[in-house]
């Protein structure tokens, strides 16, 4: 979604706000735009489309000189919400009298009688959006203190946000504030960076400050002074970011998303190292922060998540119910706060989340909190807005994920979650024997994902026969099901194929009336138990002509003579199984969009973080 660049400091400020947005593009958008202070005035460039665009134009709308003079800035890339990707809604936006430059994450709920307020008062709005409402806000409350001045508007407004802004009177400072909306600092040698995300800040420091929700920072060349909303100074520990530049480049792959794939050995491994414990059969995951007599006590787990981190809890639900006998469910996280969820302080509520941003997953989370449950978070991005709030956790250590399409968080997540049902299994009815035969086998997952990334050109090949359907059926059963709606999800979501993911059962209860010849039924028939179950519905799908992809475990011959095209998995544990599974799909969907000329890393409409509700 919305990406946020500010910058104070002695370098070139357009080249390093453009790069840093090119740092933020993975997260999706439509606009882009930035302002600098040149001269004690405030310039400003936008554009409809990409950062590319949006630098062509700044150079040929400023002078060279300019460029090499400016050192004070802050820039945007704008996912559209109030009015569409025009170059006149892209932000920064101005105050009414100029002097004053505002780039905005989030939504401003009350902005309408806000917008009217302004209007009765003289003010004269050009875009339609939320946030030039917000920047004349402020210039209306500017009385010579450009800090207070954002105060005082900020306490105006309902909604969320993260900002930054300028201001031509107080050249010295870009003023930066957050509710609901990420923003980190980095803190450079001379020189300070804001962002909505801490990629666009890898390349000048390591260490930065996070706020918190209410923060609002005065910053300068070489200072970084936070208050409350209330002018009351509040302490932020400078962080070390602990990410490696190198892991945010493509390294040689075309995408991001085919590079995720491949990392995923790898990335599992880092998911998973340390905290498996083979002598008793059982795992160590500090994180969770609960003693062995908490996690006796607990009666039921919720996980809650939105797109596939919803679908990994639902492959969490199968494992804590067979190896820990405990009552386990999934909910959406947007539907949580709305529905009065029955919790209590003995239900363990697992946030799932890898960019732990997510507006929905938040809020979620800040219910669960307020009816006293156990909650805790499951993220990949360290410092992140959920994990920082559920305070206990496990991080994934998936590393960065720009792909918008989501891979190896999904793998690790699976991994992160069995390796909890492990843990509260051998606290229950998990015997020591089948906690080391079960340690074992998670132990080799990251060799069972380079087994099948291993067929990746031979999946290309099958997946070329299936870039002409422009709908597709995924069925599963058990574990798989959770795998069939996360094979749909990421085929629709890059290769825009209508795709759905069905319970293998439930085909014939109304979907099958779509099949008609040639339509493609990628059927999830590994050899774990339900397979001769789904070997049926395929049969009642290929009596109406659909092409069957099946995924079957290597080996299992009689499995793969009953589908048009097969795709293997090594034979390993039911609940493992989802994770080679899950890659198999993963690389099917990737080389489909690819052949189909799609925009992989970045397809249309969608953005990487999804901060709005
Ligand atoms: O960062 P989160 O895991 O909270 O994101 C949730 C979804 O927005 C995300 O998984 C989305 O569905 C992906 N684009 C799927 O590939």
């Amino acid at each position: 979604m919305c990406g946020i660049v500010g910058y104070i400091g002695k370098a070139n400020a357009p080249k390093v706000l453009i790069n840093g947005l090119r740092r933020l593009e993975y997260r999706g958008y439509d606009s882009a735009g930035l302002a600098v202070l040149d001269d004690d005035q405030i310039l400003v460039a936008k554009s409809a489309g990409k950062v590319s665009v949006l630098n062509d134009r700044a150079r040929t709308q400023w002078p060279q000189e300019l460029f090499n003079r400016v050192t004070t800035g802050i820039a945007h890339t704008r996912w559209a919400t109030h009015g569409p990707p025009t170059e006149v809604n892209a932000h920064p936006h101005l105050d009414k009298s100029g002097d004053i430059a505002l780039v905005h994450n989030g939504i401003i709920e009350n902005y309408r009688s806000l917008r009217a307020r302004l209007e009765g008062k003289g003010h004269h709005f050009f875009s339609e959006t939320d946030t030039e409402v917000l920047a004349h806000l402020i210039g209306e409350c500017d009385k010579g203190d450009l800090f207070q001045a954002v105060c005082d508007a900020l306490h105006q407004v309902e909604g969320a946000f993260g900002i930054a802004v300028l201001s031509a009177q107080e050249p010295d400072r870009i003023i930066t504030a957050r509710r609901g909306s990420p923003i980190v600092i980095g803190v450079g040698d001379g020189e300070s960076i804001i962002a909505s995300d801490a990629c666009a800040i890898l390349a000048h420091t390591q260490r930065v400050i996070y706020l918190d929700d209410n923060d609002i920072a005065i910053v300068t060349a070489d200072s970084v002074d936070i208050r409350d909303l209330n002018n009351v100074p509040v302490t932020r520990e400078i962080a070390e970011l602990g990410m490696d530049a190198a892991a945010t480049e493509k390294g040689g792959y075309d995408h991001f998303m085919l590079k995720e794939i491949h990392e995923q050995p790898e990335a599992l491994a880092n998911a998973i190292r340390g905290r498996l414990d083979h002598d008793v059969g059982s795992s160590v995951l500090a994180g969770m922060g609960t003693s062995p007599r908490e996690l006796a006590e607990l009666t039921r787990v919720v996980m809650i998540g939105c797109g596939t981190s919803l679908h990994a809890g639902l492959v969490g639900e199968y494992a804590f119910e067979d190896l820990a006998d405990i009552h386990a469910e999934v909910q959406q996280a947007a539907e949580f706060r709305y529905r009065n969820p029955i919790i209590g302080n003995c239900d363990l509520v697992v946030a799932i989340s890898q960019s732990g941003e997510t507006a929905d997953t938040l809020a979620a989370v800040r219910e669960a909190n307020q009816k006293g449950a156990f909650v805790m978070s499951l993220c990949n991005v360290v410092g992140s807005t959920i994990a920082r709030e559920t305070g206990r956790g496990v991080y994934l250590h998936a590393g960065p994920e720009i792909s918008v399409a989501s891979t190896k968080a999904f793998t690790c997540q699976v991994a992160v979650l069995l390796m909890m049902a492990l843990k509260l299994g051998r606290g229950r009815r998990y015997s020591r024997e089948d906690g080391i035969k079960l340690a074992r086998e998670i132990g080799s997952i990251p060799d069972l994902v380079s087994k099948v990334i291993l067929q990746n050109d031979l999946i290309a090949k099958i997946a070329a026969d299936y870039t002409k359907n422009e709908h597709a059926f995924f069925i599963g059963r058990g574990p798989m099901y959770p795998v069939a709606l996360e094979g749909a999800l990421k085929l629709k979501e890059i290769s825009y194929i209508h795709a759905e993911g069905y319970h293998a059962a439930e085909l014939k209860h109304g979907p099958i009336a779509l099949l008609e010849k040639g339509t493609p039924v990628i059927a999830l028939a590994c050899d774990v138990p339900g397979k001769d179950k789904t070997l049926g519905n395929v049969e009642e799908c290929r009596a109406r002509g659909a092409r069957i992809l099946g995924i079957v475990t290597e080996g299992d011959h009689e499995t793969a003579e009953c589908m048009d095209d097969f795709i293997t998995i090594p034979r390993c544990h039911p609940l493992v199984a989802t994770i080679p599974a899950v890659v198999a799909l993963q690389l099917f969907s990737y080389h489909v969009a690819r052949l189909r000329g799609c925009e992989i890393d970045q397809p249309r409409n969608l953005a990487k973080s999804v901060t709005v509700e």
